[in-house]
C-alpha cells in the first residue's frame, strides 16, 4: 500500500475517508448500571450514544489503527453516556487516546485489578498500558471527540467487560463529575 492523509474534523470528530460505526443505546444497554432507565431510552427513539469512524488500515501487526470516536453529550440514569469499553484481544498491545474536544473521562483496568480513572480534555494524550481495558464517557455538555492509535492487530474483548463491568462508576452527582464504587462488583 501507499502512504496516505486522512482528514479529521476536530469539531465535529470526522475523519475522512473513514469507516463509521454508530452504537445506539440498544447497543450498549448492559453496560450501564441503571440497566431500566437504558429500556425507557430504547422506548424513547434509542438516541446514538457514540460513533467510531475508522480509517483503513490492513488489521496486520505492525500496521497502526486509527480512529476518531464521537461521544454525545447524555447520562442513563445519573451515569454519562460511555463506550462498551474492552480488553485488546492481543493483551500486550497499548493505545494512545488524544482528546480533541469536549470534557471526558477514561476509567481503565489491569489484568492484576488495578483501576484508574484519567481526565480527558482539548491537548490531553492519555497512554493505555499493554494489560489495561479501557472505557470512555463524555461528562461534559458537548461532544467528546478523540483521536485513537493503535497496533492494528490488536483486536477487541467486549465480553470480558459487558459480563464484570468497572469498578468504578462516572456519575453526576449534585451536578457535579463524581466517582464512585460500582455497588454490581
Ligand atoms: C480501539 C479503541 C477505540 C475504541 C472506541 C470505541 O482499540 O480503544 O478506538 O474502539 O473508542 O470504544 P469501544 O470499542 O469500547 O466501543
Ligand atoms: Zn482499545
Amino acid at each position: 500500500m501507499k502512504p496516505y492523509n486522512v482528514v479529521i474534523n476536530f469539531e465535529s470528530g470526522t475523519l475522512d475517508p473513514g469507516k463509521r460505526i454508530i452504537r445506539k443505546v440498544s447497543d450498549v444497554k448492559n453496560m450501564f448500571y441503571d440497566t431500566q432507565a437504558a429500556e425507557e431510552l430504547i422506548q424513547k427513539g434509542d438516541p446514538m450514544v457514540y460513533e467510531v469512524i475508522y480509517a483503513d488500515v490492513p488489521e496486520e501487526q505492525g500496521h497502526l489503527g486509527h480512529c476518531t470516536t464521537i461521544i454525545y453529550p447524555g447520562k442513563i440514569g445519573n451515569e454519562y453516556f460511555l463506550t462498551k469499553g474492552h480488553y485488546h484481544e492481543k493483551l500486550s498491545t497499548a493505545e494512545i487516546y488524544f482528546c480533541l474536544r469536549g470534557q471526558g473521562r477514561l476509567i481503565m483496568e489491569s489484568t492484576d485489578g488495578d483501576c484508574e480513572v484519567l481526565e480527558m480534555f482539548p491537548g490531553s494524550a492519555s497512554y493505555i498500558p499493554p494489560n489495561w481495558s479501557h472505557r470512555t464517557m463524555n461528562v461534559g455538555k458537548e461532544l467528546l471527540v478523540f483521536y485513537c492509535i493503535f497496533p492494528a492487530d490488536a483486536g477487541h474483548d467486549y465480553a470480558t467487560i459487558e459480563e464484570q463491568g468497572y469498578p468504578k462508576l462516572v456519575v453526576e452527582i449534585d451536578g457535579k463529575v463524581t466517582v464512585i464504587d460500582n455497588p454490581k462488583r
